[in-house]
């Protein structure tokens, strides 16, 4: 996990009717905070003691502030619920610099796509694209729009216009995804589910993979094939080599060899256990590289093999 810092909470305020929405300041004395980017997420130290990511959802051009939303998850083992339960304007909370595996491509034209609380990373982004005159529109998935987190600033907003909001992908998809454009992002966030069908209707209708960009909020379900076979990991630098046994991480061997991993989220949703890959082919079940960075980098943390060896750049 990145080094934590200290921050001071500024404002609590319900957002919709299950999330609450935080504001964060720099501790006085302690300098600026750090800058982000739109679609950029930091780990924050729960009051459970658990460590969660969450999407800066506020403005990347202000650099005063940090904002949170934060959706209670009744399922959850405790840090979402203990963050809306506990969490006070004034009180302190550590968080990590911001970290993005979701940025903004270069494009002519963005479509972003919503499901539920995946509407946090795209409210940055729709900011900075307004700010810039770019041709962007959101559609907003959310089970009860009238009660949906962000519905009175999305309406608020000089730019609802562009804001579609709908119930359910049974109501339709996007009128824009039926008609594949050369230059076009598209930004999709939200429940597993969701973005898969989202994503298989996309590709469907014949957009390039590379134009659909993501970010989940929980792993996907992981396959066992992959863990009943043993593989070697290779590190370059020191030409050491370890085996990863059947349902071992790859970061779990090394630390048993006493070498150091860098982890944060521990289910391939953050970046921080990402190394580059020098030769083997991975059995990759991140979420945060794209197919093509996937051909030369791994997560440490939920990754395995489909070749004998990996040879890390470790
Ligand atoms: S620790 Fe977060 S992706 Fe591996």
């Amino acid at each position: 996990m990145s080094a934590l810092f200290p921050v001071v909470v500024h404002d609590v305020m319900p957002e919709g009717t299950d999330c609450v929405r935080l504001r964060l300041g720099a501790k006085p004395g302690q300098g600026v905070l750090p800058r982000f980017a739109p679609g950029a997420h930091v780990d924050v130290l729960t009051p459970s003691g658990l460590v969660r990511q969450y999407s800066l959802c506020g403005d990347a051009d202000d650099p005063g502030f940090y904002e949170l939303c934060i959706k209670r998850e009744a399922a959850s083992r405790g840090g979402s619920d203990s963050l809306c339960r506990t969490v006070e304007k004034g009180m302190e909370l550590h968080i990590s610099p911001p970290r993005n595996a979701f940025a903004l491509p270069a494009a002519q034209h963005y479509i972003l796509i919503a499901g539920g609380i995946g509407i946090t990373p795209l409210l940055s982004m729709m900011a900075r694209l307004q700010r810039q005159g770019a041709d962007w529109a959101l559609y907003y998935y959310t089970r009860t729009p009238d009660q949906a987190p962000f519905r009175d600033r999305l309406r608020a907003a000089p730019y609802a216009s562009r804001v579609h909001m709908a119930t359910s992908l049974k109501q339709g998809y996007p009128a824009a995804l039926s008609h594949p454009e050369a230059d076009t992002a598209i930004m999709l966030c939200g429940p597993d589910g969701f973005m898969q069908a989202v994503s298989s209707h996309t590709i469907a209708a014949g957009w390039e993979p590379a134009q659909i960009h993501t970010e989940y909020f929980r792993p996907t379900e992981m396959t066992s094939d992959d863990d009943e076979q043993a593989f070697e990991v290779v590190l370059a630098r020191s030409g050491r080599s370890m085996t990863v046994p059947p349902g071992q991480s790859i970061a779990g061997a090394l630390m048993a060899a006493g070498i150091e991993v860098s982890l944060s989220c521990e289910q391939g949703m953050c970046g921080a256990c990402v190394v580059p890959l020098l030769a083997g082919e991975g059995a990759h079940r991140d979420m945060v590289l794209t197919e093509a960075e996937q051909a030369g980098s791994i997560a440490l943390c939920c990754s395995r093999a489909r070749t004998p060896s990996l040879t890390l750049d470790l």
